[in-house]
C-alpha cells in the first residue's frame, strides 16, 4: 500500500466526501437510505464497522459494514476509479470482514447486481460464493 495512504474508521464528516466518492462510481445502486442523515444513523448504528481509506486528505475507498446481531453485511466497498487494481478493495474487504466478526457476525452477506460483472468477479477472486438457494424479497 502506497505509504501515505492509511485506514481509518468514518466519521459523520466523512460523509460528503463518501457520497461523492460513490456517485462518481457506476455500479453502486444509491437510493434513499443513502443521504446523509440515513448514513449518519447507519454510521452511529454500526460505530466499528464502517471504514474509509484515507489518502491526501481525500478518501479513495469505502466500505460500510453492518451487524444486526445475527448477519453482517457489507454495503458500499468502494474504490476511486484511479486507484482500482492496487489491493485496496481487497484491504477495505479483508478488514470490513474482521471488524464484523469482532461484532460477533458469523455469517457475512452482500448485495451486487446482476450487471456489476466486475464486482462479482472481485468477490469471486477473493473467495466469496455466488448463493443459488435464495432469492431476495424487497419491501419498499
Ligand atoms: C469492486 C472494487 C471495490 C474492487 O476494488 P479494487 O481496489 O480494484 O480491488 P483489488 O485491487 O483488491 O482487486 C483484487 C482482485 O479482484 C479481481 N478484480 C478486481 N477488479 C476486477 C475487475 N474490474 N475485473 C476483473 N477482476 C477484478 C482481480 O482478481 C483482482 O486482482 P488483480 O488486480 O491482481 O488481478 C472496485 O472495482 C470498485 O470500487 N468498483 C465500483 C464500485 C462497486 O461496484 N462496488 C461493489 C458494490 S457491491
Amino acid at each position: 500500500m502506497d505509504d501515505s495512504c492509511f485506514l481509518d474508521i468514518a466519521t459523520i464528516d466523512d460523509i460528503d466526501m463518501m457520497r461523492d466518492l460513490w456517485a462518481s462510481l457506476p455500479g453502486l445502486g444509491l437510493g434513499p437510505g443513502d443521504d446523509k442523515a440515513a448514513i449518519t444513523g447507519f454510521m452511529e448504528r454500526n460505530p466499528h464497522t464502517c471504514l474509509v481509506l484515507r489518502k491526501n486528505r481525500q478518501i479513495i475507498g469505502t466500505v460500510l459494514g453492518g451487524f444486526d446481531g445475527r448477519r453482517g453485511y457489507v454495503y458500499h466497498l468502494a474504490v476511486r476509479q484511479d486507484c482500482q487494481r492496487y489491493g485496496y478493495g481487497t484491504l477495505l474487504l479483508d478488514n470490513v470482514v474482521q471488524a464484523l466478526k469482532n461484532e460477533g457476525a458469523g455469517k457475512i452477506h452482500l448485495l451486487v447486481f446482476r450487471d456489476n460483472s466486475s464486482a462479482q468477479l472481485f468477490y469471486a477472486a477473493r473467495g466469496w460464493h455466488l448463493r443459488e438457494d435464495i432469492n431476495i424479497f424487497s419491501l419498499v
